[in-house]
């Protein structure tokens, strides 16, 4: 199926699923953003509020497209608080995708940062190997762990959630979890999403052990098709050249994991 991703869509939300207090999935109906690739997104207008851009969550429904959303600020709680039978417009689908590899592979997530990954499960074969490490403050906002056995239910698989603050899982940083991890096995590639510090820690663990590894960055868009520059990093645009980037290209970027544009464009510090 073909259709214009610059060409703006409007759908009813049919089903609203609670992942945590602060976390929603919505639900609607589409077939091209029912299969997207992992890593791509969709631009998301709230009527009269903003837009968006949101990755795109899978859902086990066929035909059916999802964002899930966590409430932050004005428009990210607009969207958040719609119900069943509202309406949300949106563009795309945009950006790169992950590279596929097979093998043992180790995924990496914090926050909404999942949503790519977890769409990347779908994409995994049954012989692959998989560790996913699922990073949250604390057990309230952890989600999609049992959606990841779930998906993975077929495959030799682990998943493994690390809390800040140790009410759940293991306790401590995500990333302090993989370190431990890469001594104990071998993995064939890294996926990650999330916080760009985490990514940045990911990738440099990562580097380390000349291990294969990509991530999928968040950072301000506004147009989402490569025209206003909001989300330049460096030479690149993440919208438009990403929003996948290999670890190697990333480590070279001196923009990845210290400064990033905020909504006015101006550079400024994580
Ligand atoms: C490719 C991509 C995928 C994303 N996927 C998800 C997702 O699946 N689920 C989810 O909840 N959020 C996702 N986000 C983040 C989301 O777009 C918003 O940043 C967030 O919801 C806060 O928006 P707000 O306007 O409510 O908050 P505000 O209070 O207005 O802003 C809070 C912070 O959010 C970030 N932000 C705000 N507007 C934008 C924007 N237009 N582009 C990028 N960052 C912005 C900035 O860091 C800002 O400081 C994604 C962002 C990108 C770039
Ligand atoms: S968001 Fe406009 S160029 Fe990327």
């Amino acid at each position: 199926m073909q259709r214009n991703s610059n060409r703006p869509l409007v759908v009813k939300i049919e089903k609203i699923i609670e992942e945590t207090p602060t976390v929603r999935t919505l639900v609607f109906s589409d077939e091209i953003f029912s299969s997207v690739l992992p890593g791509q997104f969709a631009m998301v207008w709230i009527p009269g509020v903003n837009e968006l851009p949101m990755s795109v969550m899978i859902t086990l429904e066929k035909g059916k497209g999802a964002f899930t959303v966590r409430k932050h600020g004005l428009a990210s709680t607009e969207l958040y608080n719609l119900k069943v039978g509202d309406y949300i417009g949106m563009r795309g689908p945009y950006g790169n995708s992950f590279t596929i590899k097979q093998g043992k592979l180790l995924l990496v997530g914090g926050g909404t940062g999942l949503v790519p990954l977890v769409r990347l499960l779908t994409f995994l074969k049954k012989t692959d190997e998989v560790t996913i490490l699922i990073g949250a403050k604390t057990k309230e906002e952890v989600f999609f762990e049992k959606l990841a056995n779930q998906l993975l239910e077929n495959n030799k698989h682990q998943v493994i959630v690390v809390t800040e603050d140790g009410t759940y899982g293991k306790s401590g940083l995500v990333t302090e979890e993989m370190e431990k991890l890469l001594y104990e096995k071998k993995f064939d590639a890294i996926y990650t999403c999330g916080p760009e510090k985490m990514m940045h820690k990911v990738v440099q663990l990562a580097h380390t052990k000349k291990l294969h590894v990509q991530a999928s960055l968040e950072r301000m868009m506004k147009c989402g098709m490569g025209i206003c520059g909001s989300c330049c990093m460096g030479e690149v645009l993440v919208c438009k050249d990403g929003t996948v980037f290999d670890g190697e290209y990333l480590l070279s970027n001196k923009e990845f994991g210290f400064t990033h544009r905020n909504k006015a464009g101006i550079l400024e510090n994580y």
